[in-house]
């Protein structure tokens, strides 16, 4: 058996907890990933037959039996992860009932899988169903796209259409746009429920003066989607306090969908 701290997936979460730290875009335990793993990969490092122990989770998710997810524990720190991967991440398999997760590895101190869990089986069954090659949902607290949240209408059109309008990329980037949820309670089986509904049609969910949710098939997919909306919130942010003399106008943005062959949603543009 192959040491697991070894395993590519393990350090993926820790190279990409650390990048998250490091950008400020989760503070304390803010922030949680979950990955969808590949048995017959997993079975290099852990032997899938011995199951430490049994955590309930509250919902249904019957797509996913039998499914291995590794995934960041509830009140841990991203800046703490790569240090003591054990201690804050772990491994767990939806076990036959839909309901139960089996931890293979890791929560060494007793830990549980993220507050978030609803929220992220639940967009993991939602994107798997349009795209089944997604892997990865990752939920984030980014600065600039926070600070928008509270100065720019949280309506899905409106705010995709500015975020679009701030970087030359960003039509390319997420040509699906940005889902938007108003301010709900997290941690809820309804916020898990309202973010998938949204991650059938986009893969990008902002949460109310919360933060956001990106869905990909890989973490770099994932992590550069919030890092793109970021980068357009952050010029948003940098500029709305003063007098716009330029922008990128809707027949530039339909020009670069059109040269980059992306499906964008064009009831987002005013034309
Ligand atoms: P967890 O510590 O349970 O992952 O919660 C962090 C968070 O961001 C809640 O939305
Ligand atoms: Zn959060």
């Amino acid at each position: 058996m192959k040491n697991i701290l070894n395993a590519p997936f393990v350090k993926e979460m820790c190279d990409v907890t650390a990048n998250m730290y490091r950008l400020g875009w989760d503070e304390r335990n803010g922030g949680n990933i979950s990955y969808l793993l590949n048995e017959e990969e997993v079975a290099q490092y852990l032997d899938l037959s011995k199951v430490i122990r049994e955590i309930p989770t509250g919902f249904t998710a019957k797509s996913l039996v039998g499914k291995i997810f590794i995934v960041t524990g509830t009140g841990k720190y991203f800046k703490n992860v790569a240090a003591d991967p054990e201690t804050n991440l772990g491994i767990i398999r939806i076990k036959e009932d839909a309901t139960t997760a089996e931890l293979l590895w890791g929560y060494k101190d007793g830990g549980r899988f993220t507050s978030e869990l609803p929220a992220h089986l639940m967009s993991h069954m939602a994107r798997l169903s349009v795209d089944p090659q997604n892997r990865v949902v990752m939920h984030s607290h980014p600065t600039n796209l926070l600070a928008m949240n509270y100065v720019h209408e949280l309506d899905e059109a409106k705010l995709t259409h500015t975020l679009w309008e701030m970087c030359t990329e960003c039509i390319v980037v997420f040509p699906d746009g940005v889902g938007v949820l108003p301010w709900m309670l997290c941690g809820t089986n309804e916020i898990g429920e309202a973010t998938a509904e949204k991650m059938k049609e986009f893969r990008l969910v902002v949460w109310g003066m919360h933060g956001i949710y990106g869905a990909g098939k890989t973490m770099d997919e994932t992590f550069g989607l919030i890092e793109t909306v970021e980068k357009a919130a952050q010029i948003y942010m940098l500029t709305c306090n003063r007098p716009r003399v330029n922008t990128i106008k809707d027949e530039e943005m339909v020009r670069l969908a059109e040269f980059f062959k992306v499906k964008y949603r064009k009831d987002f543009l005013n034309l």
